[in-house]
């Protein structure tokens, strides 16, 4: 399988440790390093690549693509589309790709806009949110260290337009890991979505 957006291998660590092959991109070296020493003592058939998801090298292609921890939301809105298409192309046919994002409603917004909140010990975060643009500016610090990013979301029926403008079948949207039902106004929602055996795109 391949995984975009690997980071420290939180999840591809131990989805190759259950003997399944991985390949995980991620731009951050750093990343990449903490996520080669988490698997260093397994001996895994783990193979990491340096690159941005927006312009992936040629890797082959996997049964299942996947982005888990939002990293979608790293994507400006006229790059979901390409993005998308992209990992289409890196799937087999009937391939699945997987991931999670988050739609923040009114609440969450007004509830943590400009406020540090400490969401692991000694871990704070502080969000900006643009509510017209759809974008976060999200700062996270632990002690004197301070990194920051900008993020950008859609809704559900955004996510579900681009997807079936990929040429993605089988499109499904739940409300959690656990398959719940997608509800109305829900913050986070976990997508999967098919290559079809035969390419049909809009
Ligand atoms: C929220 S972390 C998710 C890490 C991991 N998937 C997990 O679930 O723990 C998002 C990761 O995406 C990476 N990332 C951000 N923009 C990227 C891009 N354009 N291409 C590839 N990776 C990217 C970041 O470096 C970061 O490691």
């Amino acid at each position: 399988m391949l995984e975009i957006g690997v980071g420290s291998g939180r999840v591809a660590v131990p989805t190759a440790i259950a003997g399944i092959p991985v390949v995980g991109v991620d731009t951050s070296e750093a990343m990449l390093d903490l996520a080669r020493r988490r698997a260093a003592p397994h001996g895994l058939d783990l193979t990491l690549v340096r690159a941005d998801m927006r312009d992936l090298p040629d890797l082959g292609t996997f049964p299942l693509v996947t982005v888990p921890f939002r990293a979608l939301l790293h994507l400006r809105d006229d790059e979901r589309l390409p993005v998308l298409r992209s990992l289409y192309e890196r799937l087999e046919p009937a391939g699945t790709l997987a991931f999670d994002v988050f739609h923040p409603d009114r609440l969450d917004i007004a509830e943590t806009h400009g406020r540090w909140i400490e969401r692991e010990a000694g871990i704070e975060e502080r969000a900006l949110w643009d509510e017209d643009a759809r974008r976060l500016e999200l700062a996270v610090r632990a002690g004197d260290v301070c990194a920051e990013m900008e993020l950008w979301w859609t809704d559900p029926d955004g996510w579900r337009a681009s997807l079936e403008a990929a040429g993605f079948g089988d499109v499904r949207a739940f409300g959690w890991f656990d398959r719940r039902p997608l509800a109305p106004g829900a913050t986070d929602s976990v997508w999967t979505a098919r290559r079809p055996t035969t390419t049909i795109r809009s």
